[in-house]
C-alpha cells in the first residue's frame, strides 16, 4: 500500500533526514466511505526534514492508485476561492496575457472555467481523478484523465503546442517524482511559457502550527530553498515568489526557462534568505506546539460534550487529521456538516462520524470549525445559528 522514501525528493540527499513530526498510523484523509464499506487502510504519518535543502517530506508514499480513485475533493465554489482566483489571475496577467493555459491537477475544471471567462482562449486540464475529469469534459473543458506523465504531456502537446501558462495549483506537493515532473514540464513548455506552481507555504504551516496540513496526499512541505535545489541543473529557474492567504497560507512560485533570459525578481533571494534564518528552528519546535493544540481541542470538546451536542463543520482532509489525532468518535463529534454532496452520507475516515448536509448544524449546540480556512465565510453564512463555533 505504501513505500518508504530513501532519498530527498528535491536535492537527492540520502541521509540528511531528521524526524520532525509523528502523528502515528493514520487513515487516508479523503477516504470517506459508506457505512459498512471497507476502508483503504492506514499508513504512518511521519515527517522527515532534509538538513541539506530544507525540504520536509512524509516518510512514506501511499500508492496514488489508492489515494486518488473516486477522489471526493472538489475545488470549493466559495467566495473566498473566487476572490483568490481573481488575485492569481491578476498576478499571471502582470507577467503575460495568456491565451492558452494548461492546468495540471485541474480537478473538475473550476479554475480553467474562470480563465476562459476572463480572457483565455483555449485550455486543457490533466487530472488523475477520473470522476472529476469526466465532470470537466462534460462541461466542455478538455481534460485528460491521468497523471502528468510522458504520454499525457505528449497528448497535451498535440492539442496545442506550447501553452502560454502552465498552472499547477495545490498538486505539486502531491507528486512523488519531481525530477520526472520537471522533465515533462520541459516537454510542454516553449521558450516563454510561464510556470505557476501554488502550494501551501511551509513557513505558514510552521508559523501557524497547521499540523492538519500533514496527511498522506501531501508528500512534501515545500520551501523555496528546496525548490531551488530541485531546479539546479534543469532548464527552469525561480522567477517570482508571492504569498497568498488561501488554504491557511499559500505561496505561488513562478518559474521561467533559463534560456528565456528573464532576470529573476527580487522576491526570490528575499524568500530564500528569510527561510534560511528560520526554517530549521521552526521545524524543531513544531511537534511540541502541534501536540499542545491537539490536547487543547480534546479538552475543549470533552468539556462541551457534557453541555450539549457537538458537531464538526467542514469534512475537509484537515478534519480527518484533527479527529484522528484527538481520537474523536461519534460520542464526541456527533456528525460533520459539509456542503459537498460526494461526502454526505459517508463516514469521516477512521471513525463512525457521519457527514451530513450543512442544514444539520441547527441541531447542534457547538461546532468544531474544521474548515477554519473558510472561517469568515462559514460564520457569515450561519449568522442565524444560535450555537458556538469551537477552535483550538
Ligand atoms: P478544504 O479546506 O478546501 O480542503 P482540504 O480537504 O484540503 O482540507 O475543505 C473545506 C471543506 O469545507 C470542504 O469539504 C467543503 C467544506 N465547506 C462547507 O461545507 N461549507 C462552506 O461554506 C465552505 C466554504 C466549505
Amino acid at each position: 500500500m505504501y513505500r518508504e522514501i530513501k532519498l530527498c525528493r528535491a536535492c537527492g540527499a540520502a541521509n540528511l533526514f531528521a524526524e520532525v513530526m509523528d502523528l502515528g498510523t493514520q487513515p487516508l484523509a479523503n477516504d470517506f466511505r459508506l457505512p459498512g464499506e471497507a476502508c483503504n487502510g492506514y499508513a504512518p504519518l511521519k515527517v522527515l526534514y532534509c538538513q541539506g535543502c530544507s525540504l520536509a517530506q512524509l516518510s512514506v508514499v501511499v500508492d496514488p492508485q489508492i489515494l486518488y480513485s473516486g477522489y471526493p475533493y472538489v475545488t470549493s465554489r466559495s467566495n473566498t476561492m473566487l476572490g483568490h482566483f481573481a488575485l492569481l489571475w491578476q498576478a499571471i496577467n502582470i507577467e503575460c496575457r495568456p491565451d492558452r493555459i494548461l492546468e495540471i491537477g485541474s480537478n473538475d475544471g473550476f479554475f480553467l472555467d474562470y480563465c476562459l471567462q476572463n480572457g483565455a482562449k483555449d485550455v486543457i486540464g490533466i487530472d488523475p481523478a477520473e470522476n472529476l475529469a469526466e465532470i470537466a469534459n462534460a462541461r466542455g473543458l478538455f481534460t485528460i484523465p491521468g497523471i502528468f506523465n510522458d504520454s499525457n504531456a505528449d497528448k497535451a502537446n498535440r492539442h496545442f503546442n506550447g501553452p502560454d501558462v502552465v498552472v499547477a495549483r495545490h498538486v505539486f506537493c502531491h507528486i512523488d517524482d519531481w525530477k520526472k515532473f520537471v522533465v515533462n514540464l520541459d516537454v510542454v513548455c516553449r521558450k516563454n511559457t510561464l510556470v505557476v506552481i501554488e502550494v501551501p507555504y511551509v513557513m505558514d504551516t510552521l508559523e501557524r502550527v497547521e499540523f492538519d496540513q500533514i496527511y498522506h496526499e501531501h508528500l512534501s512541505y515545500l520551501s523555496i530553498n528546496a525548490m531551488n535545489a530541485l531546479l539546479d541543473g534543469t532548464p527552469f529557474q525561480l522567477h517570482r515568489i508571492t504569498r497568498f492567504p488561501i488554504h491557511g497560507g499559500s505561496v505561488v512560485i513562478m518559474l521561467r526557462r533559463r534560456d528565456a533570459g528573464v532576470t529573476a525578481d527580487a522576491s526570490v533571494p528575499k524568500f530564500m534568505a528569510e527561510e534560511q534564518n528560520e526554517i530549521g528552528h521552526k521545524w524543531a519546535h513544531f511537534k511540541d506546539k502541534s501536540f499542545f493544540r491537539i490536547n487543547k481541542l480534546r479538552d475543549i470538546v470533552n468539556e462541551k460534550c457534557a453541555q450539549g451536542l457537538v458537531c464538526g463543520y467542514g469534512a475537509s482532509a484537515k478534519s480527518t487529521v484533527w479527529i484522528n489525532a484527538c481520537g474523536f468518535k461519534r460520542k464526541h463529534i456527533n456528525f460533520i456538516c459539509d456542503e459537498t454532496k460526494q461526502k454526505q452520507g459517508r463516514l469521516s475516515p477512521g471513525t463512525d462520524i457521519p457527514v451530513m448536509s450543512e442544514k444539520a448544524l441547527h441541531t447542534a449546540e457547538y461546532a468544531v470549525l474544521f474548515a477554519w480556512n473558510f472561517s469568515e465565510e462559514i460564520r457569515r453564512k450561519n449568522a442565524d445559528w444560535k450555537g458556538e463555533f469551537l477552535t483550538a
